[in-house]
Protein backbone atom coordinates (compact mmCIF):
# COMPACT_ATOMS: atom_id res chain seq x y z
CA UNK A 1 0.00 0.00 0.00
CA UNK A 2 2.63 2.55 0.89
CA UNK A 3 4.25 1.62 -1.93
CA UNK A 4 1.66 2.19 -4.43
CA UNK A 5 1.16 5.46 -2.88
CA UNK A 6 5.05 6.24 -3.28
CA UNK A 7 4.47 4.96 -6.95
CA UNK A 8 1.24 7.65 -7.47
CA UNK A 9 3.52 10.52 -6.11
CA UNK A 10 6.63 9.78 -8.15
CA UNK A 11 4.14 9.78 -11.34
CA UNK A 12 2.07 12.74 -10.36
CA UNK A 13 5.40 14.23 -9.65
CA UNK A 14 6.47 13.29 -13.24
CA UNK A 15 3.59 14.86 -14.73
CA UNK A 16 3.53 17.95 -13.08
CA UNK A 17 7.18 18.66 -13.91
CA UNK A 18 6.08 17.56 -17.61
CA UNK A 19 3.41 20.49 -17.19
CA UNK A 20 6.22 23.03 -16.02
CA UNK A 21 8.91 22.04 -19.04
CA UNK A 22 6.08 22.43 -21.67
CA UNK A 23 6.22 26.36 -20.39
CA UNK A 24 9.34 26.89 -20.24
CA UNK A 25 9.92 26.17 -16.18
CA UNK A 26 10.98 24.09 -14.02
CA UNK A 27 10.56 22.86 -10.16
CA UNK A 28 13.65 24.09 -7.98
CA UNK A 29 12.51 20.86 -6.26
CA UNK A 30 14.30 18.74 -8.82
CA UNK A 31 17.59 19.61 -7.78
CA UNK A 32 17.59 17.85 -4.98
CA UNK A 33 14.62 15.18 -4.15
CA UNK A 34 15.28 11.81 -3.08
CA UNK A 35 12.48 10.55 -5.03
CA UNK A 36 14.33 11.81 -8.30
CA UNK A 37 17.76 10.21 -7.80
CA UNK A 38 15.47 6.96 -7.13
CA UNK A 39 14.14 7.31 -10.38
CA UNK A 40 17.80 8.23 -12.31
CA UNK A 41 19.10 5.08 -10.82
CA UNK A 42 16.82 2.84 -12.27
CA UNK A 43 15.02 4.65 -15.51
CA UNK A 44 18.01 6.84 -16.59
CA UNK A 45 21.55 5.58 -15.42
CA UNK A 46 20.64 2.06 -15.70
CA UNK A 47 19.60 2.62 -19.42
CA UNK A 48 22.32 5.13 -21.10
CA UNK A 49 25.27 5.15 -22.33
CA UNK A 50 27.91 5.94 -19.07
CA UNK A 51 31.42 7.00 -20.01
CA UNK A 52 34.14 5.27 -17.91
CA UNK A 53 37.58 6.46 -19.20
CA UNK A 54 40.13 6.58 -21.88
CA UNK A 55 41.87 3.45 -23.76
CA UNK A 56 45.16 5.02 -23.02
CA UNK A 57 44.34 4.67 -19.23
CA UNK A 58 45.06 0.80 -19.42
CA UNK A 59 47.65 1.05 -22.33
CA UNK A 60 48.94 -2.45 -21.77
CA UNK A 61 47.70 -6.24 -21.14
CA UNK A 62 47.03 -6.06 -17.16
CA UNK A 63 46.44 -2.46 -16.73
CA UNK A 64 43.07 -1.98 -15.24
CA UNK A 65 40.77 0.91 -13.63
CA UNK A 66 37.80 0.86 -11.44
CA UNK A 67 34.93 3.31 -12.53
CA UNK A 68 31.27 3.59 -11.15
CA UNK A 69 27.81 3.85 -12.63
CA UNK A 70 26.23 5.37 -9.89
CA UNK A 71 26.59 2.74 -7.11
CA UNK A 72 28.02 -0.07 -9.60
CA UNK A 73 31.65 -0.64 -9.37
CA UNK A 74 33.42 -1.83 -12.42
CA UNK A 75 37.12 -3.35 -13.05
CA UNK A 76 37.87 -1.64 -16.67
CA UNK A 77 40.93 -3.71 -17.59
CA UNK A 78 43.35 -4.74 -20.97
CA UNK A 79 43.39 -8.44 -20.89
CA UNK A 80 45.92 -10.94 -22.75
CA UNK A 81 44.80 -10.77 -26.08
CA UNK A 82 44.56 -6.75 -25.62
CA UNK A 83 40.75 -6.47 -25.59
CA UNK A 84 39.46 -3.61 -23.14
CA UNK A 85 36.98 -5.88 -20.91
CA UNK A 86 34.25 -4.18 -18.40
CA UNK A 87 33.79 -6.37 -15.38
CA UNK A 88 31.24 -5.94 -12.45
CA UNK A 89 33.81 -5.82 -9.08
CA UNK A 90 31.95 -8.24 -7.33
CA UNK A 91 33.05 -11.72 -7.11
CA UNK A 92 30.49 -14.67 -7.22
CA UNK A 93 31.50 -16.52 -4.00
CA UNK A 94 30.19 -13.72 -1.31
CA UNK A 95 30.00 -10.16 -3.32
CA UNK A 96 33.19 -8.84 -2.62
CA UNK A 97 35.15 -6.31 -4.31
CA UNK A 98 37.58 -7.84 -5.91
CA UNK A 99 39.49 -4.79 -6.80
CA UNK A 100 39.82 -1.77 -3.96
CA UNK A 101 42.49 0.08 -5.88
CA UNK A 102 41.67 2.71 -8.34
CA UNK A 103 44.58 2.08 -10.84
CA UNK A 104 47.05 -1.12 -11.48
CA UNK A 105 48.57 -3.42 -13.11
CA UNK A 106 48.12 -7.07 -12.55
CA UNK A 107 48.16 -10.75 -14.10
CA UNK A 108 45.04 -11.78 -12.52
CA UNK A 109 42.41 -10.61 -10.07
CA UNK A 110 42.75 -12.40 -6.24
CA UNK A 111 39.53 -11.88 -4.11
CA UNK A 112 40.82 -10.54 -0.50
CA UNK A 113 37.72 -12.86 0.89
CA UNK A 114 38.42 -16.53 0.40
CA UNK A 115 40.81 -16.27 -2.30
CA UNK A 116 39.02 -17.15 -5.37
CA UNK A 117 40.86 -16.27 -8.95
CA UNK A 118 39.82 -14.42 -12.16
CA UNK A 119 41.05 -13.58 -14.98
CA UNK A 120 41.41 -10.04 -15.98
CA UNK A 121 38.56 -11.24 -18.95
CA UNK A 122 36.85 -12.12 -15.93
CA UNK A 123 37.05 -16.03 -16.49
CA UNK A 124 37.02 -17.86 -13.01
CA UNK A 125 40.52 -19.80 -12.66
CA UNK A 126 40.74 -20.97 -9.23
CA UNK A 127 38.80 -21.60 -6.27
CA UNK A 128 40.66 -22.02 -3.54
CA UNK A 129 40.31 -25.23 -1.52
CA UNK A 130 38.38 -26.96 -4.44
CA UNK A 131 38.41 -30.02 -4.06
CA UNK A 132 38.25 -30.70 -0.65
CA UNK A 133 35.56 -27.74 -0.15
CA UNK A 134 33.29 -28.82 -3.07
CA UNK A 135 34.19 -32.21 -4.83
CA UNK A 136 36.11 -32.58 -8.07
CA UNK A 137 34.50 -30.62 -10.70
CA UNK A 138 31.65 -29.70 -8.58
CA UNK A 139 31.95 -26.19 -9.97
CA UNK A 140 32.13 -25.52 -13.45
CA UNK A 141 34.04 -22.55 -14.12
CA UNK A 142 32.69 -21.31 -17.18
CA UNK A 143 29.70 -20.82 -15.14
CA UNK A 144 30.72 -18.29 -12.43
CA UNK A 145 33.05 -15.73 -13.94
CA UNK A 146 33.08 -12.19 -13.20
CA UNK A 147 29.27 -10.30 -14.44
CA UNK A 148 30.51 -8.41 -17.83
CA UNK A 149 29.08 -5.19 -18.52
CA UNK A 150 25.62 -6.06 -20.48
CA UNK A 151 26.80 -3.67 -23.23
CA UNK A 152 30.23 -1.66 -23.92
CA UNK A 153 30.74 0.31 -27.11
CA UNK A 154 34.29 2.05 -27.68
CA UNK A 155 33.94 5.43 -29.48
CA UNK A 156 37.60 7.12 -30.73
CA UNK A 157 39.33 5.87 -27.76
CA UNK A 158 36.68 6.71 -24.96
CA UNK A 159 35.01 3.48 -23.74
CA UNK A 160 31.26 3.56 -22.56
CA UNK A 161 29.03 1.04 -20.99
CA UNK A 162 25.47 0.64 -20.59
CA UNK A 163 23.60 -1.98 -18.02
CA UNK A 164 20.41 -2.59 -20.63
CA UNK A 165 21.64 -5.56 -22.91
CA UNK A 166 19.10 -4.28 -25.29
CA UNK A 167 20.00 -0.50 -25.66
CA UNK A 168 20.78 0.90 -28.90
CA UNK A 169 24.81 0.89 -29.81
CA UNK A 170 26.65 3.01 -28.71
CA UNK A 171 27.31 4.76 -32.20
CA UNK A 172 23.88 5.06 -33.05
CA UNK A 173 23.07 7.09 -29.73
CA UNK A 174 25.87 9.23 -30.14
CA UNK A 175 24.34 9.88 -34.06
CA UNK A 176 25.09 13.21 -35.43
CA UNK A 177 26.74 14.37 -32.15
CA UNK A 178 29.72 12.91 -33.55
CA UNK A 179 29.81 15.89 -35.94
CA UNK A 180 30.54 18.32 -32.54
CA UNK A 181 32.68 15.38 -30.94
CA UNK A 182 35.16 15.32 -33.67
CA UNK A 183 36.19 18.67 -32.96
CA UNK A 184 37.34 17.44 -29.22
CA UNK A 185 38.81 14.15 -30.46
CA UNK A 186 39.76 14.33 -33.58
CA UNK A 187 42.20 17.00 -34.05
CA UNK A 188 45.76 14.68 -34.40
CA UNK A 189 45.82 11.41 -35.99
CA UNK A 190 47.43 9.97 -32.83
CA UNK A 191 44.29 10.81 -30.89
CA UNK A 192 43.75 11.94 -27.81
CA UNK A 193 45.76 10.63 -24.63
CA UNK A 194 44.69 11.16 -20.98
CA UNK A 195 47.17 13.81 -19.28
CA UNK A 196 47.91 12.43 -15.38
CA UNK A 197 44.75 10.64 -13.53
CA UNK A 198 41.14 12.16 -13.95
CA UNK A 199 41.16 13.81 -10.61
CA UNK A 200 37.75 12.97 -8.56
CA UNK A 201 36.16 15.66 -5.62
CA UNK A 202 32.60 15.40 -3.80
CA UNK A 203 30.43 18.63 -3.78
CA UNK A 204 27.43 18.50 -2.31
CA UNK A 205 25.20 19.54 -5.43
CA UNK A 206 22.95 17.65 -7.68
CA UNK A 207 24.37 16.72 -10.92
CA UNK A 208 21.58 17.97 -13.01
CA UNK A 209 23.29 21.22 -12.35
CA UNK A 210 26.72 20.42 -13.88
CA UNK A 211 25.26 18.67 -17.07
CA UNK A 212 22.84 21.80 -16.87
CA UNK A 213 25.63 24.36 -17.28
CA UNK A 214 27.90 22.32 -19.59
CA UNK A 215 25.01 22.07 -22.00
CA UNK A 216 24.34 25.18 -22.51
CA UNK A 217 24.69 28.09 -19.58
CA UNK A 218 26.81 30.67 -21.67
CA UNK A 219 24.80 32.94 -19.87
CA UNK A 220 26.66 32.97 -16.62
CA UNK A 221 30.24 33.25 -17.64
CA UNK A 222 30.14 37.23 -17.39
CA UNK A 223 28.95 37.53 -14.25
CA UNK A 224 30.24 33.73 -12.31
CA UNK A 225 33.56 33.91 -13.93
CA UNK A 226 34.24 37.88 -13.81
CA UNK A 227 37.14 37.94 -11.08
CA UNK A 228 38.54 34.98 -13.25
CA UNK A 229 38.44 37.04 -16.35
CA UNK A 230 39.69 40.20 -14.67
CA UNK A 231 42.30 38.06 -13.03
CA UNK A 232 43.29 37.36 -16.68
CA UNK A 233 43.27 33.63 -16.13
CA UNK A 234 40.14 33.06 -18.99
CA UNK A 235 41.93 35.42 -21.67
CA UNK A 236 38.58 36.81 -23.49
CA UNK A 237 38.46 39.94 -24.45
CA UNK A 238 35.95 40.54 -22.89
CA UNK A 239 33.22 39.36 -19.70
CA UNK A 240 30.78 39.03 -22.67
CA UNK A 241 32.13 36.07 -24.42
CA UNK A 242 29.34 33.44 -25.70
CA UNK A 243 27.18 35.93 -25.70
CA UNK A 244 27.84 36.61 -29.35
CA UNK A 245 28.47 33.01 -30.21
CA UNK A 246 26.36 29.82 -31.52
CA UNK A 247 24.31 27.59 -29.47
CA UNK A 248 23.86 23.53 -30.39
CA UNK A 249 20.90 22.06 -29.49
CA UNK A 250 20.38 18.75 -30.19
CA UNK A 251 17.65 15.86 -28.04
CA UNK A 252 20.86 14.05 -26.61
CA UNK A 253 23.73 16.63 -27.52
CA UNK A 254 24.09 20.20 -26.92
CA UNK A 255 27.23 22.82 -27.46
CA UNK A 256 28.31 26.29 -27.83
CA UNK A 257 31.01 28.31 -29.54
CA UNK A 258 32.00 31.90 -29.47
CA UNK A 259 32.51 34.41 -32.29
CA UNK A 260 34.82 36.24 -30.65
CA UNK A 261 38.10 37.22 -31.57
CA UNK A 262 41.15 35.11 -33.77
CA UNK A 263 42.72 34.05 -30.32
CA UNK A 264 39.12 32.53 -28.43
CA UNK A 265 38.41 30.96 -31.80
CA UNK A 266 41.38 29.17 -32.16
CA UNK A 267 40.77 28.61 -28.43
CA UNK A 268 44.74 29.48 -28.42
CA UNK A 269 45.87 26.19 -30.48
CA UNK A 270 49.34 27.23 -31.87
CA UNK A 271 48.63 28.08 -35.91
CA UNK A 272 50.33 24.68 -37.06
CA UNK A 273 48.07 22.71 -34.97
CA UNK A 274 44.94 24.22 -36.14
CA UNK A 275 46.21 24.07 -39.67
CA UNK A 276 46.87 20.58 -38.84
CA UNK A 277 43.28 19.72 -37.88
CA UNK A 278 41.71 22.21 -40.33
CA UNK A 279 43.13 19.12 -42.95
CA UNK A 280 41.57 16.40 -40.58
CA UNK A 281 38.23 18.15 -40.40
CA UNK A 282 35.23 17.77 -43.44
CA UNK A 283 34.52 20.23 -45.74
CA UNK A 284 31.01 21.09 -43.41
CA UNK A 285 33.25 20.96 -40.32
CA UNK A 286 35.54 23.56 -41.96
CA UNK A 287 32.31 25.45 -43.51
CA UNK A 288 31.48 26.38 -39.66
CA UNK A 289 34.93 27.45 -38.53
CA UNK A 290 34.86 29.36 -41.53
CA UNK A 291 31.52 31.47 -40.09
CA UNK A 292 33.79 32.92 -38.04
CA UNK A 293 33.14 30.72 -34.59
CA UNK A 294 35.55 28.87 -32.17
CA UNK A 295 36.10 25.81 -32.33
CA UNK A 296 32.98 23.77 -30.01
CA UNK A 297 33.57 24.71 -26.27
CA UNK A 298 31.33 23.77 -23.63
CA UNK A 299 29.64 20.72 -24.30
CA UNK A 300 27.41 17.64 -22.86
CA UNK A 301 26.21 14.45 -23.92
CA UNK A 302 23.19 13.12 -22.30
CA UNK A 303 23.25 12.26 -19.45
CA UNK A 304 25.85 12.94 -17.76
CA UNK A 305 29.54 13.62 -20.12
CA UNK A 306 30.44 17.29 -20.33
CA UNK A 307 33.53 18.12 -22.77
CA UNK A 308 35.57 21.48 -22.26
CA UNK A 309 37.88 23.32 -24.89
CA UNK A 310 39.19 26.56 -24.07
CA UNK A 311 42.19 28.86 -23.71
CA UNK A 312 43.57 29.30 -20.21
CA UNK A 313 46.41 31.02 -18.45
CA UNK A 314 48.29 29.90 -15.55
CA UNK A 315 49.78 33.57 -14.64
CA UNK A 316 48.20 36.69 -16.06
CA UNK A 317 51.79 37.26 -17.77
CA UNK A 318 51.76 33.33 -19.39
CA UNK A 319 50.96 32.71 -22.85
CA UNK A 320 47.60 31.43 -23.06
CA UNK A 321 47.41 27.62 -23.61
CA UNK A 322 44.56 25.69 -24.49
CA UNK A 323 42.79 22.76 -22.41
CA UNK A 324 40.70 20.13 -22.95
CA UNK A 325 38.65 18.47 -20.01
CA UNK A 326 36.30 15.68 -20.34
CA UNK A 327 34.58 14.89 -16.99
CA UNK A 328 31.26 13.10 -15.40
CA UNK A 329 28.71 13.81 -13.01
CA UNK A 330 28.30 10.54 -10.73
CA UNK A 331 25.45 11.39 -8.67
CA UNK A 332 26.08 9.62 -5.03
CA UNK A 333 22.49 10.75 -3.81
CA UNK A 334 20.15 13.33 -4.31
CA UNK A 335 21.86 16.47 -3.95
CA UNK A 336 25.87 15.24 -3.65
CA UNK A 337 27.84 14.30 -6.62
CA UNK A 338 31.40 12.80 -7.31
CA UNK A 339 33.04 14.78 -10.02
CA UNK A 340 35.40 13.30 -12.10
CA UNK A 341 37.77 15.11 -14.61
CA UNK A 342 40.10 14.50 -17.04
CA UNK A 343 43.11 16.36 -18.93
CA UNK A 344 43.36 15.55 -22.36
CA UNK A 345 45.66 16.26 -24.49
CA UNK A 346 46.88 15.51 -28.53
CA UNK A 347 49.06 12.15 -27.82
CA UNK A 348 51.74 13.79 -30.45
CA UNK A 349 51.58 17.36 -29.16
CA UNK A 350 55.01 18.13 -27.82
CA UNK A 351 55.73 17.97 -24.41
CA UNK A 352 55.93 21.61 -24.15
CA UNK A 353 52.45 22.04 -25.21
CA UNK A 354 51.36 19.24 -22.90
CA UNK A 355 52.71 21.24 -19.80
CA UNK A 356 51.24 24.16 -20.51
CA UNK A 357 48.01 22.44 -21.35
CA UNK A 358 48.18 20.59 -18.02
CA UNK A 359 49.30 24.01 -16.39
CA UNK A 360 46.15 25.81 -18.45
CA UNK A 361 43.71 22.86 -17.17
CA UNK A 362 44.58 22.74 -13.28
CA UNK A 363 44.01 26.50 -13.15
CA UNK A 364 40.99 26.39 -14.61
CA UNK A 365 39.41 23.44 -14.46
CA UNK A 366 41.37 20.97 -11.94
CA UNK A 367 39.88 20.55 -8.64
CA UNK A 368 41.28 23.65 -7.42
CA UNK A 369 41.07 25.17 -10.38
CA UNK A 370 39.13 29.08 -10.51
CA UNK A 371 36.77 28.35 -12.68
CA UNK A 372 35.33 25.40 -11.28
CA UNK A 373 35.05 26.68 -7.85
CA UNK A 374 33.18 29.07 -9.27
CA UNK A 375 30.73 26.71 -11.23
CA UNK A 376 30.75 24.43 -8.07
CA UNK A 377 29.62 27.21 -5.32
CA UNK A 378 26.28 28.58 -7.64
CA UNK A 379 25.55 24.65 -7.64
CA UNK A 380 26.08 23.58 -3.63
CA UNK A 381 23.85 26.93 -3.72
CA UNK A 382 21.19 26.01 -5.47
CA UNK A 383 21.51 22.43 -4.17
CA UNK A 384 20.31 23.37 -0.32
CA UNK A 385 18.04 26.14 -1.37
CA UNK A 386 16.32 22.89 -3.75
CA UNK A 387 15.71 21.37 -0.13
CA UNK A 388 13.07 24.32 1.00
CA UNK A 389 9.74 22.64 1.73
CA UNK A 390 8.24 25.90 -0.16
CA UNK A 391 11.39 26.51 -2.21
CA UNK A 392 11.16 23.06 -3.66
CA UNK A 393 7.86 24.21 -5.51
CA UNK A 394 8.90 27.72 -6.88
CA UNK A 395 9.16 27.68 -10.36
CA UNK A 396 12.43 28.36 -12.42
CA UNK A 397 12.57 30.56 -15.73
CA UNK A 398 14.02 28.83 -18.44
CA UNK A 399 12.60 30.83 -21.49
CA UNK A 400 15.49 32.54 -22.25
CA UNK A 401 15.18 32.97 -26.41
CA UNK A 402 11.95 31.33 -27.05
CA UNK A 403 10.70 34.38 -28.36
CA UNK A 404 13.42 35.88 -30.35
CA UNK A 405 15.36 33.57 -31.99
CA UNK A 406 15.12 30.85 -34.93
CA UNK A 407 17.43 27.86 -35.77
CA UNK A 408 20.09 29.75 -38.33
CA UNK A 409 19.65 28.29 -41.86
CA UNK A 410 23.22 28.63 -43.04
CA UNK A 411 24.91 26.37 -41.15
CA UNK A 412 26.40 23.85 -41.82
CA UNK A 413 26.28 21.01 -38.93
CA UNK A 414 23.67 19.22 -37.90
CA UNK A 415 21.10 20.18 -34.71
CA UNK A 416 19.45 23.16 -34.41
CA UNK A 417 21.73 26.43 -34.32
CA UNK A 418 21.07 29.46 -32.66
CA UNK A 419 23.02 32.53 -33.32
CA UNK A 420 23.76 33.49 -29.46
CA UNK A 421 25.27 31.25 -26.70
CA UNK A 422 23.23 33.15 -23.67
CA UNK A 423 20.34 31.46 -24.45
CA UNK A 424 18.83 28.07 -23.25
CA UNK A 425 17.63 25.92 -26.27
CA UNK A 426 20.16 23.24 -25.19
CA UNK A 427 18.79 23.24 -21.53
CA UNK A 428 15.31 23.27 -22.47
CA UNK A 429 16.35 20.15 -25.16
CA UNK A 430 18.03 18.75 -22.16
CA UNK A 431 15.11 18.62 -19.62
CA UNK A 432 12.99 17.32 -22.09
CA UNK A 433 14.94 13.90 -22.84
CA UNK A 434 15.71 14.08 -18.92
CA UNK A 435 11.86 13.79 -18.03
CA UNK A 436 11.08 11.60 -21.58
CA UNK A 437 13.93 9.27 -19.99
CA UNK A 438 12.35 9.26 -16.76
CA UNK A 439 8.72 8.71 -17.68
CA UNK A 440 10.07 5.25 -19.41
CA UNK A 441 9.27 2.18 -16.64
S1 LIG B 1 33.87 -13.44 -1.49
FE1 LIG B 1 35.37 -13.69 -2.98
S2 LIG B 1 36.23 -15.62 -2.54
FE2 LIG B 1 34.66 -15.42 -1.10
FE1 LIG C 1 31.21 28.07 -15.61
Amino acid sequence: MKQEARLINTETLLASISEAINKGELPLGVFNSPEIFELEKKRLFAKSWNYLGHVTEIPNPGDYIQRYIVDDSFIVSRDKENEVQVLLNACRHRGRKICSVEKGSIKNFSCPYHGWVYDLDGSLLDVSYEEKGYGEDAIDHKDWGLMHAPNVGIWSGMIFANLDPDAEPLEEYLGDAKWYLDFYTNKSEAGLEVLGVPQRWVVNADWKLAADNFVGDGYHTFITHASTISAGTLPVPTGEFLLDGVQISMDHFGTGMARQDPLFNSLAYPPPMMEAMRKRFNPEQNAMLDQGVSLPTHANLFPNLSFLNAPGAFTAKAPPAPYMTFRIWRPLAAGKTEIWSWCMVEKDASDEFKQASYKAYLISFGASGTLEQDDAENWFNISQVAKGTLSSDLLLNYTMGQKILKPMSDWPGPGDAYPLDFTEFAQRAFWKKWLATLEVE
